[in-house]
Protein backbone atom coordinates (compact mmCIF):
# COMPACT_ATOMS: atom_id res chain seq x y z
CA UNK A 1 0.00 0.00 0.00
CA UNK A 2 1.06 3.42 -0.89
CA UNK A 3 2.01 5.75 1.92
CA UNK A 4 0.77 9.54 2.33
CA UNK A 5 2.58 12.17 4.15
CA UNK A 6 0.26 15.10 5.00
CA UNK A 7 1.27 18.83 6.34
CA UNK A 8 -0.39 21.08 8.32
CA UNK A 9 -0.34 24.31 10.11
CA UNK A 10 -3.82 24.99 11.75
CA UNK A 11 -7.07 23.08 11.73
CA UNK A 12 -6.34 20.08 9.35
CA UNK A 13 -9.64 19.60 8.31
CA UNK A 14 -8.85 18.80 4.94
CA UNK A 15 -6.14 16.56 6.37
CA UNK A 16 -8.84 15.00 8.59
CA UNK A 17 -11.27 14.33 5.36
CA UNK A 18 -7.81 12.59 3.37
CA UNK A 19 -7.70 10.50 6.38
CA UNK A 20 -11.38 9.20 6.70
CA UNK A 21 -11.43 8.46 3.50
CA UNK A 22 -8.38 6.41 3.84
CA UNK A 23 -9.93 4.71 6.28
CA UNK A 24 -12.96 3.74 4.33
CA UNK A 25 -11.80 0.87 2.21
CA UNK A 26 -15.20 0.70 0.58
CA UNK A 27 -15.12 4.65 -0.24
CA UNK A 28 -16.16 5.21 -3.94
CA UNK A 29 -12.53 7.06 -4.58
CA UNK A 30 -10.91 3.58 -3.54
CA UNK A 31 -8.11 5.84 -2.13
CA UNK A 32 -5.70 2.63 -1.17
CA UNK A 33 -2.84 4.45 0.52
CA UNK A 34 -1.84 4.56 4.12
CA UNK A 35 -1.58 7.82 5.97
CA UNK A 36 1.57 7.42 7.45
CA UNK A 37 2.48 10.84 8.85
CA UNK A 38 1.21 14.26 9.58
CA UNK A 39 3.51 16.56 10.15
CA UNK A 40 3.22 20.23 11.04
CA UNK A 41 5.39 23.35 11.41
CA UNK A 42 3.07 24.38 14.71
CA UNK A 43 2.96 23.16 17.88
CA UNK A 44 -0.56 24.16 18.31
CA UNK A 45 -1.98 22.86 14.98
CA UNK A 46 -5.46 21.35 16.15
CA UNK A 47 -4.77 18.60 13.52
CA UNK A 48 -2.11 17.08 15.15
CA UNK A 49 -4.82 15.60 17.96
CA UNK A 50 -7.12 14.22 15.23
CA UNK A 51 -4.16 12.35 13.72
CA UNK A 52 -2.56 10.79 16.97
CA UNK A 53 -6.36 9.74 17.99
CA UNK A 54 -6.34 7.97 14.49
CA UNK A 55 -3.34 5.99 15.54
CA UNK A 56 -1.36 8.36 12.50
CA UNK A 57 2.39 9.20 13.78
CA UNK A 58 2.66 12.82 14.31
CA UNK A 59 5.38 15.63 14.13
CA UNK A 60 6.87 18.85 14.59
CA UNK A 61 9.46 21.14 13.30
CA UNK A 62 9.37 24.90 14.26
CA UNK A 63 10.16 26.49 11.44
CA UNK A 64 11.36 29.56 13.81
CA UNK A 65 14.32 27.07 15.36
CA UNK A 66 15.85 27.47 11.53
CA UNK A 67 17.83 30.10 10.45
CA UNK A 68 16.58 30.15 7.27
CA UNK A 69 14.19 28.84 4.68
CA UNK A 70 16.71 26.53 2.87
CA UNK A 71 17.48 24.63 6.59
CA UNK A 72 13.84 24.03 7.08
CA UNK A 73 12.85 22.38 4.51
CA UNK A 74 16.32 20.24 4.39
CA UNK A 75 15.25 19.06 7.73
CA UNK A 76 11.38 18.91 6.54
CA UNK A 77 12.58 16.46 3.58
CA UNK A 78 14.54 14.62 5.69
CA UNK A 79 11.53 13.69 8.10
CA UNK A 80 9.19 13.13 5.13
CA UNK A 81 11.75 10.72 3.03
CA UNK A 82 11.27 8.78 6.40
CA UNK A 83 8.13 7.45 5.22
CA UNK A 84 8.86 7.19 1.71
CA UNK A 85 5.61 8.59 0.52
CA UNK A 86 3.91 8.12 -3.20
CA UNK A 87 2.54 12.01 -2.32
CA UNK A 88 3.17 14.60 -0.07
CA UNK A 89 -0.36 16.86 0.73
CA UNK A 90 -0.38 20.48 1.74
CA UNK A 91 -3.26 20.66 3.78
CA UNK A 92 -3.13 24.10 5.04
CA UNK A 93 0.76 24.13 5.23
CA UNK A 94 1.30 28.10 5.30
CA UNK A 95 5.08 28.09 4.82
CA UNK A 96 6.46 29.14 0.94
CA UNK A 97 8.60 26.33 0.22
CA UNK A 98 12.19 26.37 -1.37
CA UNK A 99 12.59 25.29 -5.10
CA UNK A 100 15.01 22.97 -4.15
CA UNK A 101 12.26 21.14 -1.56
CA UNK A 102 9.82 21.36 -4.99
CA UNK A 103 12.02 19.52 -7.10
CA UNK A 104 13.12 16.99 -4.79
CA UNK A 105 8.89 16.41 -4.69
CA UNK A 106 8.11 16.95 -8.48
CA UNK A 107 5.21 14.82 -9.81
CA UNK A 108 4.23 14.11 -5.88
CA UNK A 109 3.80 17.48 -4.48
CA UNK A 110 -0.05 18.53 -4.14
CA UNK A 111 -1.62 21.78 -2.85
CA UNK A 112 -5.55 22.93 -2.19
CA UNK A 113 -6.00 26.58 -2.86
CA UNK A 114 -9.40 27.79 -1.32
CA UNK A 115 -9.74 29.83 -4.50
CA UNK A 116 -10.34 29.42 -8.62
CA UNK A 117 -6.64 29.16 -9.55
CA UNK A 118 -5.76 31.40 -11.16
CA UNK A 119 -7.66 33.45 -9.72
CA UNK A 120 -6.43 34.82 -6.20
CA UNK A 121 -3.31 33.26 -5.45
CA UNK A 122 -1.91 33.91 -1.68
CA UNK A 123 -3.75 35.00 0.91
CA UNK A 124 -7.15 36.62 1.86
CA UNK A 125 -8.73 34.77 -1.24
CA UNK A 126 -12.32 34.88 0.31
CA UNK A 127 -12.24 38.74 1.02
CA UNK A 128 -10.59 39.56 -2.41
CA UNK A 129 -13.55 37.45 -4.09
CA UNK A 130 -16.20 39.41 -2.13
CA UNK A 131 -14.70 42.67 -2.83
CA UNK A 132 -14.02 41.89 -6.83
CA UNK A 133 -17.71 41.64 -6.80
CA UNK A 134 -17.32 37.66 -8.29
CA UNK A 135 -20.67 35.51 -7.91
CA UNK A 136 -19.04 32.33 -7.48
CA UNK A 137 -15.63 31.32 -5.52
CA UNK A 138 -14.35 28.04 -5.13
CA UNK A 139 -11.12 26.08 -4.66
CA UNK A 140 -8.74 23.88 -6.63
CA UNK A 141 -6.03 21.25 -6.09
CA UNK A 142 -3.12 21.55 -7.49
CA UNK A 143 0.67 20.28 -8.39
CA UNK A 144 2.92 22.44 -6.51
CA UNK A 145 5.53 23.69 -8.78
CA UNK A 146 8.40 26.37 -7.94
CA UNK A 147 6.24 29.32 -8.57
CA UNK A 148 3.48 29.90 -5.46
CA UNK A 149 -0.25 28.27 -6.21
CA UNK A 150 0.98 28.10 -10.14
CA UNK A 151 1.19 24.21 -10.74
CA UNK A 152 -0.67 22.24 -13.35
CA UNK A 153 -4.96 21.93 -11.87
CA UNK A 154 -5.76 18.40 -11.01
CA UNK A 155 -9.60 19.04 -9.18
CA UNK A 156 -11.51 22.40 -8.90
CA UNK A 157 -15.15 22.90 -7.09
CA UNK A 158 -17.25 26.03 -7.78
CA UNK A 159 -19.96 27.98 -4.94
CA UNK A 160 -21.87 30.49 -5.29
CA UNK A 161 -21.24 34.15 -3.25
CA UNK A 162 -24.30 34.85 -1.81
CA UNK A 163 -25.53 38.96 -1.24
CA UNK A 164 -23.99 39.77 1.97
CA UNK A 165 -21.32 37.10 2.24
CA UNK A 166 -18.44 37.35 5.27
CA UNK A 167 -14.99 36.22 4.63
CA UNK A 168 -16.15 33.92 6.99
CA UNK A 169 -19.67 32.31 5.04
CA UNK A 170 -17.96 32.13 1.99
CA UNK A 171 -14.76 29.77 3.51
CA UNK A 172 -16.90 27.75 5.04
CA UNK A 173 -19.20 26.90 1.78
CA UNK A 174 -15.78 26.56 -0.04
CA UNK A 175 -14.64 24.66 2.90
CA UNK A 176 -17.08 21.78 2.24
CA UNK A 177 -16.21 21.47 -1.40
CA UNK A 178 -12.40 21.17 -0.43
CA UNK A 179 -13.23 18.23 1.89
CA UNK A 180 -14.97 16.96 -0.98
CA UNK A 181 -12.68 17.37 -3.70
CA UNK A 182 -9.22 16.92 -1.79
CA UNK A 183 -9.84 12.79 -1.41
CA UNK A 184 -10.74 12.58 -4.63
CA UNK A 185 -7.58 14.48 -5.99
CA UNK A 186 -5.27 12.19 -3.98
CA UNK A 187 -6.97 9.14 -4.97
CA UNK A 188 -6.71 10.25 -8.86
CA UNK A 189 -3.27 11.00 -8.35
CA UNK A 190 -2.43 7.82 -6.39
CA UNK A 191 -3.97 5.72 -9.26
C1 LIG B 1 -8.06 25.60 3.65
O1 LIG B 1 -9.11 26.46 3.31
C2 LIG B 1 -7.01 25.58 2.57
O2 LIG B 1 -7.53 25.69 1.28
C3 LIG B 1 -6.22 26.82 2.94
O3 LIG B 1 -6.16 26.82 4.34
C4 LIG B 1 -7.30 26.17 4.86
C5 LIG B 1 -6.83 25.07 5.79
O4 LIG B 1 -7.90 24.49 6.46
N1 LIG B 1 -4.93 26.79 2.35
C6 LIG B 1 -4.26 27.86 1.97
O5 LIG B 1 -4.68 28.98 2.12
C7 LIG B 1 -2.91 27.58 1.33
N2 LIG B 1 -2.36 28.76 0.78
P1 LIG B 1 -7.71 23.12 7.22
O6 LIG B 1 -6.48 23.27 8.11
O7 LIG B 1 -8.96 22.98 8.05
O8 LIG B 1 -7.54 22.04 6.20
Amino acid sequence: MKNIVILISGTGSNMAAIVRAAEQQDWAGHLNARVAAVISNRADAGGLAFAHEHGIATQVLDHKAFANREAFDTQLAQAIDGYTPALVVLAGFMRILTPGFVAHYAGRLVNIHPSLLPAFPGLHTHQRAIEAGCRFAGCTVHQVTAELDVGPIVEQAVVPVLAGDTAEQLAARVLTQEHLIYPRAVARLLS
